[in-house]
């Protein structure tokens, strides 16, 4: 039996830089591309089942970064999200965000906040985009705000299991990802929903992510699905 289409699919978007660096490009054009192809992507994953996807946008190591790829990651958010915003009749994706939005500019979370309140009503795919996001900081956070409940005498520490601790994450809305994809050919989980990933199936394509499609998804989805064949049994609900 065939597992059931993954609810949550996470996505590494690498390669941008080497997609331009490959057509002698700027970086920033890599960049573009490669918002350009999740656009595309969306599109078509909203026709089907699957529920949420989770993108790394941008790490809290990417902070080291040149300023100017910095400021052209930023301003690639910006115009994405202010379209989105500016046409949001067209789509029913809810976004919305991973990570510690507290050190963007203040343009930028003013626009993100607007973003989820217009998500808010919106009943189709889910879009988390991971934006100052790292695995080690969230679970640093969470820890912070358990101790706090616990000095306040909000949570006692008997209570304290893995349900409970995931319900301190950023992505405690939502279910893990049964499926992580990254591009590029690079094999590391860069601190990408590391406590998430505890359960998750890994795909890796060789594809840099703006060429990356639907049927390269659709070939993710379809590994996915035969693994658990190949130890047979299980049927998943
Ligand atoms: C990795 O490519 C990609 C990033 C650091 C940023 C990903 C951002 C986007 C795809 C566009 C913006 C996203 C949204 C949601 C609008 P890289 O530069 O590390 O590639 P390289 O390893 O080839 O240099």
């Amino acid at each position: 039996m065939e597992r059931a289409l993954p609810k949550h699919i996470a996505i590494i978007m690498d390669g941008n830089g080497r997609w331009a660096k490959k057509r002698l490009l700027p970086k920033k054009i890599g960049h573009k591309a490669g918002a350009d192809a999740l656009k595309k992507l969306l599109k078509k994953v909203e026709e089907t089942e699957i529920e949420h996807i989770t993108v790394y946008a941008f790490s809290t190591e990417n902070w080291k970064r040149e300023k100017e790829e910095i400021d052209d990651l930023m301003k690639l958010l910006k115009d994405y999200i202010q379209q989105y915003i500016k046409e949001n009749e067209k789509s029913n994706i809810k976004i919305d965000t991973i990570g510690d939005l507290t050190v963007l500019d203040e343009d930028l979370q003013r626009d993100l906040a607007h973003l989820k309140e217009i998500s808010s009503k919106k009943t189709g795919l889910s879009l988390h985009i991971a934006l100052n996001y790292g695995g080690r900081d969230e679970i640093i956070r969470a820890v912070k705000n358990i101790v706090k409940d616990v000095n306040n005498n909000n949570l006692l520490i008997e209570n304290i299991d893995e349900n409970m601790f995931s319900s301190y994450l950023d992505t405690r809305e939502y279910k893990d990802p049964e499926l992580i994809v990254r591009t590029s050919g690079e094999l590391r989980i860069s601190n990408f929903l590391i406590w998430q990933a505890a359960y998750s199936e890994f795909y890796f394509s060789d594809k840099l992510w703006p060429d990356f499609t639907f049927e390269d998804l659709e070939q993710a989805i379809n590994s996915y699905q035969k693994r658990e064949r190949r130890f047979g049994g299980r049927l998943d609900s």
